[in-house]
């Protein structure tokens, strides 16, 4: 198949890299030094894969006019304050794409790409798959999980072309699954992505790491009381937790269990977190958004907090540690730069 990714940069160029190392041919649209970069000493990823270059099958440019020919898909990965940038500069390929999809977190991002390629090009899909872009031409792959991407057509069911993309992935190294209801995964992932990033930046601070926090009983109690916020959001929608990207965030068991055992599972999380990224030598143990603030760069926070308040002011829900965390996240979030 021919991708496209429209912002590669930590994310984009793992899941970018990783498909050309598979055979399938993928074009990266990103930042001139980075892309400068991978033209001269092909594209480095290293961190829970190996440590590799990738030199064969990968085209680089700044700008998608420069793009050359026809693609199967294109996937918006900028941060989502440059969606719109982004989106106008794809003008240019709007036509010679087949399929069009975000991996960016967040809902509502589906019916924007909607408006802009039209009602049928556009899949959903989603990721937990981590990236940190280190240095110009070189990415670090830091988090996946069994099932790590999922795809599926938004208006509900799995069609031949969702079949299709998730074979390229397979065929990739990404564990990928197509799931029948994918707005459901992506409700799902925002809760989880949530809980971790709200937390991060709440409890948290810049210099500490996932992991450091889960190590402190008192962390790991905060870490629930947001998760189960989230799930009293989530479950007045209709849904049942289905751990979609286990062993991360497992909100089955934080819905059922007793707030003791849950504490513990979490605390178990962490530790195994910790020993993975030993293993691999990552030493970043960051979600994407606090990962922003560790860099002093606005973070999504309203695209990774604001949907589920909106959703439980509808429904007349109380969530005073959400808010709390949204608060906090809002405080730091405004003095840092675009
Ligand atoms: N990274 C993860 O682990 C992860 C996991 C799951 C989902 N996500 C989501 O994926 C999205 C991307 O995250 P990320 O961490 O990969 O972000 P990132 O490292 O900042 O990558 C985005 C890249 O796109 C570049 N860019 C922005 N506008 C562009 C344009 N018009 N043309 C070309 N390049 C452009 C950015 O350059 P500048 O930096 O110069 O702006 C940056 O290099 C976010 O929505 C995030 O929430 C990330």
């Amino acid at each position: 198949m021919r991708f496209i990714i429209c912002g590669a940069g930590g994310l984009g160029s793992v899941i970018g890299g990783m498909l050309a190392r598979a055979g399938e041919d993928v074009t990266l649209v990103g930042r001139a030094r980075h892309m400068d970069a991978i033209k001269a000493n092909g594209l480095r990823i290293s961190g829970i894969y190996g440590d590799f270059v990738v030199r064969e099958n990968l085209s680089c440019v700044t700008h998608p006019r420069d793009a050359v020919g026809e693609f199967d898909l294109m996937i918006l990965l900028t941060k989502a304050k440059d969606t719109e940038t982004a989106l106008s500069e794809a003008q240019a390929i709007r036509d010679r794409v087949r399929m069009v999809c975000s991996f960016q977190n967040g809902v509502g991002k589906e019916e924007r790409l909607r408006e802009w390629a039209g009602h049928d090009k556009v899949i959903g899909a989603s990721t937990i798959e981590g990236g940190v872009l280190l240095e110009p031409g070189h990415t670090m792959a830091g988090l996946t999980t069994p099932t790590t991407a999922y795809f599926g057509e938004l208006d509900g069911g799995i069609t031949p072309r969702i079949e299709q993309v998730v074979a390229a992935f397979q065929k990739a190294g990404f564990g990928t699954r197509a799931v029948a209801d994918i707005r459901q995964v992506l409700w799902e992932k925002l809760m989880q992505i949530g809980t971790a990033s709200g937390w991060s930046v709440s409890t948290l601070g810049l210099p500490l790491t996932f992991p450091d926090g889960l190590e402190v009983r008192e962390g790991a109690v905060n870490y629930i009381a947001l998760a189960r916020d989230f799930l009293k959001v989530y479950k007045a929608m209709g849904y049942e937790p289905q751990n979609f990207y286990a062993p991360m965030g497992q909100f089955r068991e934080f819905d059922s269990l007793p707030l003791d055992q849950a504490v513990d599972l979490m605390m178990t999380v962490g530790a195994r977190f910790r020993e993975r990224a030993k293993a691999s030598g990552e030493t970043e143990g960051r979600t994407s958004m606090h990962q922003d603030l560790h860099r002093r760069r606005r973070m999504e926070v309203d695209v990774i907090l604001k949907p589920y308040l909106d959703q439980a002011a509808e429904l007349g829900i109380d969530v005073p540690v959400l808010e709390y965390v949204y608060g906090v996240a809002k405080v730091q979030d405004s003095v840092l730069a675009d």
